[in-house]
C-alpha cells in the first residue's frame, strides 16, 4: 500500500506532451518517477518539456518526434523507445484538436481532419504502444477524452463531441479486449482547462466568470488540476481500473 502511486522505474510515453494538458501530465509522471518519453510533431517544444521535467524531477526525460495520425511514425517512436529503454509501461495520449463548426455547415474535409487525430491518432498511438505492452504482460494507457465525449455541446462542437465520444468507446473496446494481456486502458475527461489555446478566457473577466459559474466548485480547471487523475490511473494503486473515464471537471458532469 505505502508506494501504490510511486512511478520509480516505470517507462511513460506521452503523446502530445508539449501541449498544455500534456506538459502538465509528463511533468507529474517525471515528478512521481517515471521515466517520460515526451512526444508531439514539434522537436523544440517536445525538448524544452523534457529538460523541464529533468530539472524538476531529477528524473530522465527525452524528446523524440511523432505523428499519432502516421503508423510508421508511431513505430518508430516504440522502437527508439524500446531499443533504449526494453520496455513501455505508460501511454498517455494527450494529443488533440478541435475544430468548430455550425452544424449545418460543418465541412466533411474538417470533420475528417478531426476524426484523423483524435479518434485514428488515439487507436493508432494504442495499437503501437499496445503490441509491446502485450509482449511484456502489462501496461496501463490513458487516452485524453472531454466532458465533450459524454454530452452535447453547442458552439461548433458537434465534430469535437463525436470524436471524443469514440475515444471514450475505443477505451472501453481496448480495456476489455487487452485485459487478459494484463493492459488497463482509461480515459481522463476534463472540462475546459486554461491552456494557450484558451488563455483568452483566462485573460477576458466577463468570460472567464461566466465559464467559472457553470462549474460546482466554481473555478476553471488549470493543467495541473489535470495530473492526479493520471498519476493514479497509471500507478499500481489502479491496479483494479480499467474501462473508465475519470471526468476531472470541477463537478460538472454530476449535474
Ligand atoms: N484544454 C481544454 O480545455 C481541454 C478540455 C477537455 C479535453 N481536452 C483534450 O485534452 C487534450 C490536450 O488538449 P490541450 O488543450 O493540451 O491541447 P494543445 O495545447 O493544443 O496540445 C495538443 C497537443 O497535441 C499535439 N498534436 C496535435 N496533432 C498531433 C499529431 N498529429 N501527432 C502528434 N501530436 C499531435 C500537439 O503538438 P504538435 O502540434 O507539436 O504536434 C500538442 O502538443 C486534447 O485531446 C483535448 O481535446 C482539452
Amino acid at each position: 500500500m505505502k508506494d501504490m502511486f510511486k512511478l520509480d522505474g516505470k517507462i511513460a510515453i506521452v503523446t502530445g506532451g508539449a501541449g498544455g494538458i500534456g506538459e502538465a501530465l509528463a511533468l507529474g509522471l517525471g515528478i512521481h518517477g517515471a521515466t517520460v518519453v515526451v512526444s508531439s510533431r514539434n522537436q523544440e517544444a517536445i525538448d524544452a518539456v523534457a529538460r523541464k521535467i529533468t530539472d524538476e524531477s531529477g528524473n530522465e526525460a527525452i524528446a523524440i518526434t511523432s505523428d499519432v495520425t502516421d503508423e510508421a511514425s508511431m513505430q518508430n517512436l516504440v522502437d527508439r523507445v524500446v531499443e533504449k529503454y526494453g520496455r513501455i509501461d505508460i501511454l498517455v495520449n494527450a494529443m488533440g484538436m478541435n475544430i468548430k463548426h455550425d452544424a449545418f455547415d460543418y465541412p466533411v474535409e474538417d470533420w475528417q481532419k478531426l476524426f484523423k487525430v483524435n479518434v485514428e491518432g488515439t487507436m493508432i498511438a494504442c495499437k503501437a504502444v499496445g503490441r509491446v505492452m502485450r509482449d511484456q504482460k502489462g501496461g496501463a494507457i490513458v487516452n485524453l477524452s472531454s466532458v465533450r465525449g459524454i454530452r452535447g455541446y453547442t458552439g461548433g462542437n458537434s465534430g469535437y463531441c463525436a470524436t471524443k465520444g469514440a475515444v471514450e468507446l475505443i477505451t472501453k473496446a481496448l480495456a476489455l479486449e487487452w485485459a487478459p494481456h494484463g493492459i488497463r486502458v482509461n480515459a481522463l475527461g476534463p472540462a475546459l482547462v486554461i491552456t494557450p489555446g484558451t488563455k483568452h478566457i483566462a485573460e477576458n473577466p466577463e468570460l472567464a466568470a461566466k465559464y467559472a459559474a457553470a462549474i460546482p466548485l466554481g473555478r476553471i480547471g488549470m493543467p495541473e488540476d489535470m495530473a492526479g487523475a493520471v498519476i493514479y490511473l497509471v500507478s499500481d494503486a489502479a491496479g483494479f481500473v480499467s474501462g473508465q473515464t475519470i471526468y476531472v471537471d470541477g463537478g460538472l458532469t454530476a449535474a
